[in-house]
């Protein structure tokens, strides 16, 4: 490494060492808790146009890096661009989140593809582009995809749900048809997160929010393969960036994600206590954890906030570890409770 060379400390983590104290991001750390985004997102139409305007995603990505000392940028997006740019109608209702024209047939599937996949996410790509000359030295851009599974359900469910249940039924009745849906998305998240390498992204994450509604059968199927194998082609192709997987809800199965997908780290959701995983994900060639701070911790009191990102750094400080939270960011944090964490880590924890 040439003396001119910082590692950034993401970076490091990522490569299976220990860094301390550990590199730290947080899960939706752009977004509606800051007034600042609030404001910028009320001078687009709507949040798709946000999403696809690179002056206003880029802004909105860095105003976290501004207040808070982290150490990753992620990509402002959304998992459900995917879908968009393979032809499904996206809109976001205020209030409700994410309607999608749903896919219940053949006919439905065969409205998709991936021919204008590159045009109609163009726009970020240059957002990728921006942020990398923006970002300071020791501060890692992210991009990141939706999971295929995840990426089906909303699909298929046509919106957001708590069971998910349209899309966990046409998997056994029709597995042909959802497989074919699976491997098209599969495909498209390939070529989507490599277009956002070729654009400067230095990690990934990808995101399967709704794993944990799936048995070990379905997961291995719709979760762990896709994932394998989005693993092993970007490997191939860029070698040199680490990815980030995020099966959250998936408890005990998290082995089957640490030992045979590659990535080089795994994410870990609140239901996963840190020194389980610390002890039981892989030893000392297993990936790095990522985790896994109850978003919730955030709006109570600083004190137990404190107490319980320590209690996280300690049950994780025999492994390499990433500092997050077990989920995203809720819209009603008070942005000093993130000042206050992220203070407090970078002092060490003390
Ligand atoms: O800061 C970041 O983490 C980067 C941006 C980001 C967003 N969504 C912005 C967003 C990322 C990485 C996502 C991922 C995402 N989107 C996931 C996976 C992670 C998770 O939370 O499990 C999922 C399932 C989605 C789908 C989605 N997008 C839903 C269900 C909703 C509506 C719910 C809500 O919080 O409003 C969104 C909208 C969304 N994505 C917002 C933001 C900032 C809120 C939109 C607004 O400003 O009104």
């Amino acid at each position: 490494m040439g003396s001119s060379v910082i590692e950034k400390p993401l970076l490091a983590a990522l490569s299976g060492r220990r860094v301390s104290p550990p590199p730290v991001w947080l899960m939706r750390q752009a977004g509606r808790y800051l007034p600042e985004y609030r404001a910028v997102r009320a001078r687009a139409r709507d949040f798709l146009e946000l999403c696809y305007t690179p002056d206003l995603a880029v802004e909105v990505t860095l105003q976290p890096l501004r207040r808070f000392p982290l150490d990753a940028a992620i990509l402002f997006s959304d998992i459900l661009v995917v879908p968009h740019a393979l032809g499904a109608e996206l809109r976001f209702v205020e209030g409700e989140g994410p309607r999608l024209e749903p896919v219940f047939d053949r006919a439905g599937l065969a409205r998709l593809g991936a021919e204008r996949l590159h045009e109609r996410l163009g726009p970020v790509y240059e957002t990728v582009r921006r942020l990398r000359r923006a970002l300071p030295d020791r501060v890692t851009l992210i991009g990141f995809a939706g999971a295929p599974w995840t990426l089906a359900a909303y699909l298929v469910e046509g919106r957001g749900s708590k069971e998910f249940l349209r899309p966990r039924v046409l998997a056994r009745r029709d597995s042909a048809l959802f497989g074919a849906l699976v491997d098209l998305l599969t495909e498209s998240v390939i070529e989507f997160l490599s277009a956002q390498v070729v654009a400067g992204a230095e990690a990934l994450q990808l995101f399967d929010s709704w794993a944990g509604v799936l048995p070990e059968s379905e997961l291995r199927r719709w979760c762990l393969e896709p994932a394998r194998r989005i693993v092993a082609t970007l490997r191939a192709r860029h070698p040199e960036v680490p990815i980030l997987v995020f099966p959250r809800g998936v408890g005990a199965c998290l082995r089957l994600f640490a030992t045979e997908v590659g990535a080089q780290g795994l994410s870990l959701d609140t239901g996963v206590p840190m020194a389980w995983a610390a002890a039981e994900l892989g030893g000392p060639s297993g990936p790095t954890l990522q985790g896994n701070l109850d978003p919730v911790a955030l709006l109570g009191p600083e004190d137990r906030l404190l107490e319980e990102a320590r209690a996280i750094l300690l049950a994780a400080a025999s492994r390499p570890h990433i500092f997050n939270l077990g989920h995203g960011v809720l819209p009603e944090t008070p942005p000093e409770r993130v000042a206050a964490l992220t203070r407090y880590l970078k002092s060490g924890g003390e």
